[in-house]
């Protein structure tokens, strides 16, 4: 019994009082008693509602008929369990589905229940083992290809529950089918990319093989370097290429030493410097003093800042300069290192799929003054392994900045 409110309670009392009131305004006796008894017989009322305990549910009932429900391999008992499920899930009896979870509805229609399931999920692959009664179900998955987007891969799985009941489990491996995909493109584009100077070098040795021009010291000559250039060529794809695995390779594993980007930057600033006959102004450095050191594998680094500023070079305006700098975030947590261009800059819709194995906005041009395609991704891959983000801004006719956001070592 719940206390009664004293402000009922209060309510109630006036409400007599009220009665009494009314009653001593009526002239005859009876009328006062009919009155008295009507306005007490409210009061009560109004406490006994008060009073009254909500229905509490049985829980031993509830318990008893689900487990009735599981017994009898009822779907409905099932449905608490499934409804938190990211996965769409149904249960299906003689062919038809007895129950889905709310990923299952979105993913196939609302309409779905009471549906034949061969209508509901339309594949030949699993129809005749969702229909048949009589089907072995070991929980091997069936790969479903056409059902949803175009590029989505889903897998079912089927289980038997209890009295006939099925449940159909539908995972979906888009994203581990779309990283295979990856995987075997990139091996085919790989050959193909060794497979074209190779031709050209295999072709100039037949030529050079015929006695009129291997004979000819001019035409020797020529051959002989562009043969040099294509095996050179090559070397740089299986450099990069294996830098690329190497990478990979160490993904998971957190860079352990000290880094001092200053002194990264002025390592990078002088072989370029030296090798390539540049002047100083053609490679600006802006370093603000005392920057935090950063926890790094200093070879990579050096190798991601030197493909950051081999691009700008490549595709910067020969006679503009590029510039180097690092800056500090506001807390000090992460430095950004960018290197910025003055060239034609990239058209946004490039942007995106840049770090993307053998990706070249005008693959003439890459090929044409020795690029390999996997600059950025290999950026991309020491980028991540340090825990760091790359950004690419671009502006055409303007200039290109790609910057790497490395996180500082905590003091
Ligand atoms: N600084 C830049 N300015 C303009 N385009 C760039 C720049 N950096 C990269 N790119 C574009 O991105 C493509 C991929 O770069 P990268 O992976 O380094 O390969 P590549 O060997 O061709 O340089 C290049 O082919 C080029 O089209
Ligand atoms: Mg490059």
């Amino acid at each position: 019994m719940n206390p009664i409110s004293p402000f009922r309670l209060i309510f109630a009392i006036l409400f007599i009082i009220g009665g009494a009131v009314v009653a001593a305004q009526a002239s005859e006796a009876l009328t006062k008693i009919i009155i008295m008894s009507a306005f007490g017989v409210a009061a009560l009322a109004i406490m006994a509602l008060e009073n009254r305990t909500p229905p509490q549910p049985d829980i031993n009932a509830l318990e008893r008929q689900k487990k009735r429900l599981l017994y009898e391999g009822r779907a409905e008992a099932y449905q608490d369990v499934i409804d938190p499920i990211t996965d769409p899930i149904l249960l299906i009896r003689n062919a038809k589905v007895a129950a889905a979870n709310p990923a299952a509805k979105n993913f196939l229609g609302h309409h779905i229940i009471d549906e034949d399931v061969r209508v509901a999920i339309r594949h030949p692959a699993a129809a005749d083992r969702l229909a048949n009664p009589n089907a072995e179900h070991t929980g091997e998955p069936i790969l479903l290809v056409g059902v949803g987007s175009a590029d989505q891969r889903w897998e079912l799985r089927i289980h038997a529950l209890n009295d006939g009941l099925k449940l159909v489990q539908l995972s979906d491996q888009s994203s581990r089918y779309a990283a295979e995909r990856m995987r075997t493109d990139f091996v085919a584009n790989a050959s193909h990319e060794l497979r074209t100077p190779l031709a050209a070098i295999k072709g100039f040795i037949e030529t050079l093989e015929n006695p009129d021009a291997g004979a000819d010291e001019k035409t020797r000559t020529r051959f002989l370097q562009i043969m040099y250039q294509e095996a050179d060529r090559m070397q740089r794809l299986v450099e990069d290429l294996m830098s690329l695995s190497r990478i990979e390779a160490e993904k998971y594993q957190l860079p352990s030493e000290p880094v001092d980007l200053a002194e990264l930057v002025s390592d990078v600033k002088n072989v370029f410097l030296n090798g390539r006959s540049k002047k100083d102004h053609d490679f600006q450095v802006l370093l603000p003093d005392n920057i935090p050191m950063i926890q790094g594998d200093y070879a990579q680094l050096s190798q991601l800042l030197h493909n950051l500023v081999s691009n700008a070079y490549k595709y910067g305006h020969r006679g503009k300069p590029v510039s180097v700098s690092v800056e500090p975030n506001r807390n000090s947590s992460m430095l950004r290192l960018s290197v910025t261009d003055q060239g034609d800059g990239i058209a946004p819709e490039h942007i995106p799929r840049l770090t993307e194995r053998f990706y070249r906005v005008d693959k003439g041009r890459s090929k044409s003054i020795g690029g390999t395609g996997l600059g950025l991704a290999i950026v991309k891959h020491i980028s991540e392994r340090h825990g760091g983000r790359l950004e690419i801004n671009s502006e055409l006719g303007v200039g290109t900045t790609v910057s790497v956001l490395l996180p500082t070592i905590k003091s």
